[in-house]
């Protein structure tokens, strides 16, 4: 029992902790609440024989699996320990953790990986590249079924980081989480490349350029007060709703979204702040908030219950869509509505970024997976067009033809193919050009645009929006269309599964 519990020994434990890591056990008691962990398979122990490998011992084969909760609510965990054989998976250290997904997906909870390891050990060939894909195999099967959450917390690699890509949240820690496929040594014996860990894929990396994690933190303490959060608005699984929480209003006296707006239209504000607006106690849990900041997705409370933020940010880019904004998104919209959270979409965007860069990064395709993910969603979906919504952009935010159930603009909306100056030297090309004076007729051409599409009005007069509200009116009316969707329950035609452009 003593051996069981010491991990790779006070050495190895003693350079864990200075490199200001928690040991894997502390850091299972740390996430969960007080005396609430209960440890399983404890004694197990790995089977390999080759190079010398029966002559060693392995604390618990490298990870430490059980039960908890948070909050109250149960979860299955594990945490890989770096301080036994660098946290490598070999065969049985693969079946602890199938052995505790396969319990998460009977008993329908929340699954909490922390990763610590240097992937497929090995000294066991093919038998860690097969545990590996029994991992991956029921990362999938339970996508979309149960939460999966993910946390980085050491040099992890291969295999490692594979099994986190395919779970729906994944937590780093600045300094400490590096995640890639093949590292730095092999970089350079390859290639001839030189990079340090960090810079290849620290932290900060995955956390503004990659899009792999989800939350960034400064320290372990902080990261595990984030996910504990994250568990507070999301529900166990995908057959129930998240916990509801008692009704607050917004704090208008911090914000008021008429007070937040700048005066000037073609002026950019924090979209954030306009969400802060509408959420019970203007609170709201951004997500992936280094990444494609040119639009916002997280989790805000309205009327005590969880709601799915998507906004475009007119202070990055103008909020343009492009690759990595859409598969942001895309992604959030598909989490939202396996796990019938209700989506509110807030739109203020001149459309897609235009440029060779982005058509050559697969912005079609890219772009495309957020036309896919609001069109196949049937959760109560809920748009505010509250300034520029223009061309592909208007249609892609969810809009009316993409299903939205309630579509309000507020009466600075423009929704129209383009915006005015480039409408209007398009279709009046000639006319401009011919003129005594183009600049006073492109003038003139430009306004009569904006009279006739650069509102509300139009489309209003099509049905394609329900209702022209004042800024100010915005969460009442958000707030009263997801009370009467409570019931909402659409079906989608019978299919395998659809072919979104992954
Ligand atoms: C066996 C391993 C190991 C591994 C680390 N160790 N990785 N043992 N298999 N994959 C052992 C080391 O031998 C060492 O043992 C101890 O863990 C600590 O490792 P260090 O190298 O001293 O630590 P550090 O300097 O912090 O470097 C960490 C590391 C590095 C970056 C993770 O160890 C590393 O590059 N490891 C190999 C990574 C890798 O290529 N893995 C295979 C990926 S392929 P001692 O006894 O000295 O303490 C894969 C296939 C799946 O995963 C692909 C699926 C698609």
């Amino acid at each position: 029992m003593q051996n069981a519990l010491q991990g790779g020994g006070a050495k190895a434990i003693e350079k864990q902790v200075a490199m200001g890591k928690m040991t894997a056990r502390d850091r299972i008691i740390s996430l969960l609440d007080t005396n609430s962990f209960h440890e399983y398979d404890l004694f197990v122990e790995h089977a390999a024989k080759d190079f010398d490998m029966d002559k060693k011992y392995l604390a618990g084969d490298g990870v430490i699996t059980g039960t908890g909760t948070i909050s109250g609510h149960p979860v299955c965990i594990f945490a890989q320990d770096f301080t036994v054989a660098g946290g490598s998976l070999g065969l049985m250290h693969a079946r602890k953790i199938t052995k505790i997904m396969d319990h998460a997906m009977s008993l329908k909870i929340p699954l909490i990986g922390i990763n610590d390891s240097g992937g497929a050990r090995i000294q066991e060939g093919v038998n860690s590249l097969a545990g590996y894909g029994e991992i991956f195999y029921r990362n999938t099967q339970a996508s979309g079924v149960i939460p999966q959450i993910s946390v980085i917390l050491g040099p992890c690699a291969g295999g490692a980081v594979y099994s986190p890509a395919l779970t729906d949240f994944v937590f780093v820690v600045d300094k400490i989480s590096k995640m890639f496929i093949t590292g730095p040594e092999v970089i350079k014996s390859v290639l001839g490349e030189e990079i340090s860990m960090e810079e290849l894929g620290g932290a900060r990396v995955h956390s503004e350029i990659t899009g792999n994690a989800h939350f960034f933190a400064e320290s372990e303490a902080e990261c595990f007060d984030q996910i504990k959060k994250l568990m507070t608005y999301i529900p166990w699984n995908n057959t129930k709703k998240a916990d509801p929480y008692p009704k607050k209003a917004p704090r208008t006296k911090e914000f008021k979204i008429s007070e937040i707006m700048p005066t000037d239209p073609r002026e950019p504000y924090d979209v954030r702040k306009v969400i802060m607006a509408i959420t019970d106690d203007s609170n709201f849990f951004e997500i992936q908030e280094m990444f494609a900041a040119n639009i916002v997705i997280g989790f805000g409370r309205i009327n005590g219950q969880t709601v799915g933020f998507v906004a475009n940010q007119p202070m990055v880019l103008a909020g343009v869509l492009d690759v990595d904004s859409s598969d942001k998104a895309a992604r959030f919209i598909r989490y939202c509505n396996a796990f019938n959270v209700p989506l509110v979409t807030l739109v203020d965007l001149p459309g897609y970024l235009p440029g060779i860069d982005q058509e050559h990064a697969g912005v079609i395709r890219h772009g495309a997976k957020i036309l896919y993910s609001y069109s196949e969603a049937t959760v109560p979906k809920i748009t505010v067009i509250l300034r520029k919504a223009y061309g592909g952009g208007y249609i892609a935010m969810c809009s009316r033809h993409l299903k939205a159930d309630f579509v309000f603009t507020w009466p600075t909306a423009e929704i129209a193919v383009m915006g005015p100056e480039g409408a209007a030297n398009i279709i009046f090309r000639s006319e401009i050009l011919n003129a005594e004076n183009p600049d006073q007729v492109r003038k003139e051409k430009i306004e009569e645009y904006k009279q006739k599409f650069a509102n509300p009005y139009v489309a209003a007069a099509h049905g394609y929006i329900d209702a022209v509200i004042e800024p100010d009116e915005t969460r009442k009316f958000i707030a009263h269309a997801l009370e009467i969707s409570v019931q909402k329950s659409e079906k989608s035609p019978e299919k395998k599964h659809g072919l979104p452009p992954f």
